[in-house]
């Protein structure tokens, strides 16, 4: 194990409990700036893409629904990107040595809402394909301010809700199918690494 300064048990309790969790200081700050300033550089050298809803066939940029630009992060890009997927690599097995997941594999990437763009309300899990099992959000944006929006909000199951607000380091951990969520539009720029962790697929595909 690496000796980051999180316990994933405070984590994995909350999932436990409630669904959801929300960590500070998630990562060490160290990493949660090399990846900040990665998505920095991925967003002036313009290779994010405006990212669509639905799947195959069906997908649709809908900025009306989704206005965000991302870019998908592949093994070997980037050291900080590689030692982020070696931090949720060891949070997937604890994940499953916890809850018997079958978590298979972690998917992510680089997203930037522009002053103004949000993500209406949805749950990550797609309708034709149930792979999706825990969402996982780090934030990677210095000073955030409440009254500059941009919060992730989720819908509880008790009928309440909870704001996330997208502040360097935090990470927001959901269940992908239980938890309905939208992303407010900020009065800045707003960067994060979205990811999820898939459990096998049922498809013999
Ligand atoms: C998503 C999403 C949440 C966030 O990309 O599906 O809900 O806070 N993101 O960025
Ligand atoms: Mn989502």
């Amino acid at each position: 194990m690496t000796d980051f300064p999180v316990s994933f048990a405070a984590l994995i309790d909350d999932l436990a409990s409630q669904g959801w969790s929300q960590q500070e200081l998630f990562a060490p700050q160290g990493l949660t700036r090399e990846l900040a300033a990665e998505c920095h550089r991925r967003v002036q050298n313009g290779d994010l893409y405006a990212a669509a809803v639905g799947r195959g066939e069906a997908q649709q940029v809908q900025e009306g629904i989704r206005g965000d630009r991302i870019q998908w992060v592949e093994p070997g890009q980037s050291e900080a990107c590689d030692r982020y997927l070696v931090l949720m690599d060891e949070l997937r097995q604890a994940l499953n040595q916890s809850f018997y997941l079958g978590l298979e594999d972690f998917e992510c990437h680089f997203a930037c809402y522009a002053p103004g763009a949000f993500y209406q309300r949805h749950f990550d899990r797609f309708r034709d394909d149930d792979r999706r099992t825990v969402s996982a959000v780090i934030y990677l944006n210095e000073d955030w301010l409440p009254e500059q929006g941009g919060a992730l909000r989720m819908y509880l199951p008790d009928g309440g809700e909870h704001d996330v607000l997208p502040q360097a380091g935090t990470l927001a951990l959901f269940m992908s199918a239980e938890v309905p969520h939208e992303v407010l539009a900020a009065t800045r720029e707003r960067l994060s690494l979205t990811g999820w962790f898939r459990r096998r697929g049922d498809s013999p595909l």
